[in-house]
């Protein structure tokens, strides 16, 4: 298939596009949606506002067009959306595609994992923040235990999905997690990430204290691992890789705060609703639902998002300082799913 590619304002090409299904979760992570704020009258898309499958294959379509080559799923919690794997069976069919992928919180992928991967689906990223029932419990916001996340883990496992850990790391609630963590996922030959904690959205009460650096969970890792730098697995890859010396374990670090990766950032998102976002820092989207709903031709619909991504200039991580975090209307998380 013939791609038209398309650079923004800094050059950086249209590679990748997260599509959050859904704007709802099962959990209330205290640092995506805190219940306190997410609670029973918060008012979450109602389905009429949702991009309907066929909504977001032809949107998926035309970024493939312009340059997409992987796909990533996400929420709110995405496999809440009401038959998921027909969505990932329409865009596993589309040309021109190399990867296409999932981040959940895990507890539903028993039931889901092997219809996702009869649908095409080649890999989960699944959140994981603490083996302690009750500390994880506590950070969900919904006292679900360890069990059924592993459960999920193992689930997608056996389906023959690729499968890596998120867990982001807070001062002084889990960074005790850091080493139990590592160990668990070295025994089980699983790829963890380490995500420093963001300044997304409004809601989680940031403060630059709670971050843990890259840097200082490196360190806490190289008292007890000897670890090695492993070349990136994609052009732009967001984790920064090594691997446990003498083994094919993996370990990575996400460090949007401390090490920022914005020159390379080659990702679009699409929300649930319909808009497009050129950064997860963004305040506002692109409407393209309307637009779609309002008869727009597949020309006018490519024209619109390569004027929206020739025009992006966006570096929110390079440039984060407390001016501009103080000045800044900021999308929620569990809206633009990561
Ligand atoms: P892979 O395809 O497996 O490399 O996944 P990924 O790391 O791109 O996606 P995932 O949904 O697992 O995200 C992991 C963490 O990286 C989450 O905390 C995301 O919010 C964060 N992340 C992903 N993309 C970006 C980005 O463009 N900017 C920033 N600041 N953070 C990002
Ligand atoms: N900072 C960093 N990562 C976050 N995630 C959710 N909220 C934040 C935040 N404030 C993670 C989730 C999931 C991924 C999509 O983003 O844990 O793994
Ligand atoms: Fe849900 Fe994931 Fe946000 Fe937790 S981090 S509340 S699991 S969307
Ligand atoms: Fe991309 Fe924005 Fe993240 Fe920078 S902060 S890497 S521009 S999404």
């Amino acid at each position: 298939m013939d791609k038209t590619i398309i650079n923004d304002k800094l050059n950086r090409p249209l590679r990748d596009l997260r599509i959050s299904v859904i704007d709802r979760c099962n959990f209330r992570c205290q640092y995506c949606m805190p219940a306190e704020v997410f609670g029973p009258d918060f008012a979450f898309l109602p389905k009429s506002e949702l991009l309907s499958y066929e909504e977001i294959e032809r949107v998926a379509k035309i970024f493939v067009q312009l340059g997409v080559e992987k796909i990533r799923l996400t929420g709110g919690e995405p496999l809440l959306r009401k038959d998921l794997p027909v969505l990932v069976k329409m865009l596993s069919e589309l040309d021109g595609l190399r990867d296409i992928a999932l981040t959940t919180n895990g507890v539903l992928l028993p039931r889901l994992a092997n219809k996702l991967k009869e649908a095409g689906l080649k890999r989960v990223n699944i959140s994981l923040d603490s083996l302690n029932d009750e500390l994880f419990g506590s950070i969900n916001g919904r006292n679900v235990g360890v069990g059924p996340v592993i459960a999920g883990i193992d689930a997608a496992k056996s389906a023959g999905l690729g499968v890596k850990l998120n867990m982001v790391v807070k001062r002084g609630l889990n960074d005790s997690e850091i080493l139990p963590m590592a160990e668990f996922c070295k025994q089980k030959d699983l790829e963890l990430r380490y995500i420093e904690y963001m300044d997304v959205g409004s809601t989680n009460g940031w403060r630059m204290d709670d971050v843990v650096t890259k840097k200082q969970i490196f360190d806490i890792l190289q008292e007890q691992y000897e670890i090695e730098p492993v070349d990136a697995a994609y052009y732009g890859e967001v984790a920064k890789r090594y691997r446990y010396k003498g083994t094919n374990t993996n370990v990575g670090f996400i460090s949007s705060v401390s090490e920022s990766f914005c020159s390379s950032c080659t990702r679009s998102r699409l929300s649930a609703n319909g808009q497009i976002f050129t950064c997860l820092f963004n305040g506002n989207g692109h409407d393209i639902r309307d637009f779609m709903r309002q008869g727009a031709t597949d020309d006018q619909i490519i024209s619109r998002i390569a004027d929206i991504w020739n025009h992006r200039g966006d570096r929110y991580s390079d440039e984060r300082t407390a001016e501009t975090r103080a000045n800044r209307k900021k999308i929620e998380m569990s809206y633009i799913g990561g």
